[in-house]
């Protein structure tokens, strides 16, 4: 049972994207300790098949557990659509487990009642169709498109951003028909936040783009809360980062993804 307030909080993605929830949850709460779990070895789950997704899924959160995380954070869209049931259930009643679809679906049909929204992820994301059956049951009116974009994480990875490259494809992906007329575009991964500036001048500020890091860090925040998980004191131990396929540019890239320098290590779990 690791369901103590001194206790770190778990996040995983398949890559160094999903650190761009853990700074925001290190952010908002600074007492909380982070161990965070990149799947290197296996990204990008984007084209990855449903079954094996699961089965990363959980193994990653048997080390988070046994990390004594009081929380795991699926902080990847596409490990979210289709394997929070498997992450659910390997917690147990030993970890509280949460995603990054639910709180955005939550802040979507909160503020939406009507008109049309549109989501951007990788093709296994838009392919499950998470977020239009999610958002449907939670609001029959509002309309909700969707469109894969894969090429925007390689892009990213690769630090093209604010740039002509950048701003070329995401004018090509931006400019399908289906994204006619939205209201709100949801940026259905992790690592979109930081190209949201650049989502944003593509619609000049009318459209809301909305990024998921701040929102899932508030919902983090509010269910630690309702258990009386929240740490009280600054922790004693510092956070700790592992990948389970170290490479140098690995290291270098999580600099734009984590303000501050982290240190990656290698924790083989496939083993
Ligand atoms: N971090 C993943 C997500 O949010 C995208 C990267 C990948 O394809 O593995 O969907």
């Amino acid at each position: 049972m690791n369901l103590h307030a001194r206790n770190p909080i778990g996040i995983f993605d398949s890559g160094i994207g999903g650190l761009t929830v853990a700074a925001a949850i290190h952010k908002l709460l600074p007492n909380e300790r982070i161990v965070y779990f990149g799947d290197t070895a296996h990204l990008p789950y984007g084209d990855k098949s449903a079954k094996a997704i699961r089965g990363y899924s959980q193994k990653i959160t048997e080390f988070l557990i046994e990390k004594h995380c009081k929380m795991v954070v699926m902080a990847c869209n596409t490990a979210s659509s289709v394997g929070f049931r498997i992450v659910k259930q390997t917690c147990g009643s030993q970890a509280l487990a949460t995603n990054v679809i639910d709180p955005m679906v939550k802040y979507v049909s909160a503020n939406y009642k009507s008109g049309k929204v549109g989501i951007i992820g990788t093709k296994g994301t838009i392919d499950s169709r998470v977020y239009p059956r999610k958002l449907k049951q939670e609001n029959e009116e509002l309309l909700v498109a969707s469109a894969a974009t894969p090429l925007l994480c390689p892009m990213i990875e690769e630090g093209f951003f604010n740039n002509n490259i950048s701003k070329t494809i995401i004018f090509d992906y931006l400019s399908r028909n289906q994204l006619d007329e939205i209201d709100a575009l949801v940026l259905g991964c992790t690592h979109y936040p930081l190209i949201k500036k650049e989502v944003e001048s593509f619609y000049k500020e009318s459209v809301e783009v909305i990024d998921s890091s701040e929102i899932v860090a508030r919902d983090v925040q509010r269910l630690l809360g309702q258990k009386n998980l929240l740490a009280q004191k600054k922790p004693t131990s510092r956070n700790h980062f592992y990948v389970s396929d170290y490479t140098e540019s690995f290291e270098r890239s999580t600099r734009l993804f984590f303000k501050g320098e982290i240190h990656l290590k290698e924790a083989n779990i496939w083993k």
